[in-house]
């Protein structure tokens, strides 16, 4: 059984993740969405949210599962017996952080291998704190996220207001 993470913190997730997911799935037996703690990024969402809209987002991909994780990447992998990481490249500002990143991974795991899929060029552009940005001033990101993460934009930047931050 061929195993792959896509890992990310997924804040929320938009269609470019979507788009890269989806064509990981295409390749794999399986794909395993991995979002990540990442409490040092202080995500607008908890992680039961992030990993509840990236399973509504990924409802119709009947091989992809969404796992949280807050630990090594290597170990994580190794604990879901994957072989691979899938990754997607948005630009060549995107190599030089995933470059390191994957040396690192190698070091720490040299079985495990990662793999880049390039963007589609209309999702170059796209970034979670992109869609978080325009959520937040009342913009309209229906084409860049499925509707259950828009919905959950609208409800939290609400909430915020409300309470004033
Ligand atoms: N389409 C749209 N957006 C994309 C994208 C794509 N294909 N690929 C990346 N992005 C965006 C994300 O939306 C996010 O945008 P933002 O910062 O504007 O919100 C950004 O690119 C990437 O952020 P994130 O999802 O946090 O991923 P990351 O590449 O920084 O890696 C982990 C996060 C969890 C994979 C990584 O930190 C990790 O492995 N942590 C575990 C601990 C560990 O093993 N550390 C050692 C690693 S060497």
């Amino acid at each position: 059984m061929k195993r792959a993470l896509t890992p990310g913190t997924f804040d929320p997730i938009t269609v470019g993740h979507l788009d890269v997911i989806s064509r990981a799935a295409q390749l794999v037996d399986e794909v395993v969405v991995a979002v990540a703690v990442s409490a040092k990024k202080k995500p607008l969402f908890s992680l039961e949210e992030r990993v509840a809209l990236v399973e509504e987002a990924t409802r119709d991909l009947p091989n992809v599962r969404v796992e949280p994780f807050d630990e090594l990447l290597v170990d994580f992998a190794r604990r879901m017996d994957a072989q691979a990481v899938v990754k997607g490249l948005r630009a060549i500002t995107d190599f030089e952080y995933e470059f390191q990143m994957t040396a690192l991974n190698y070091q720490l795991d040299k079985e495990l291998e990662t793999l880049f899929i390039m963007s589609t060029p209309q999702h170059m552009y796209l970034s979670s704190s992109i869609v978080r940005e325009i959520a937040s001033l009342g913009g309209d990101v229906s084409q860049f996220v499925s509707p259950c993460v828009e919905e959950a934009l609208r409800r939290r930047y609400a909430e915020l207001g409300k309470t004033g931050r």
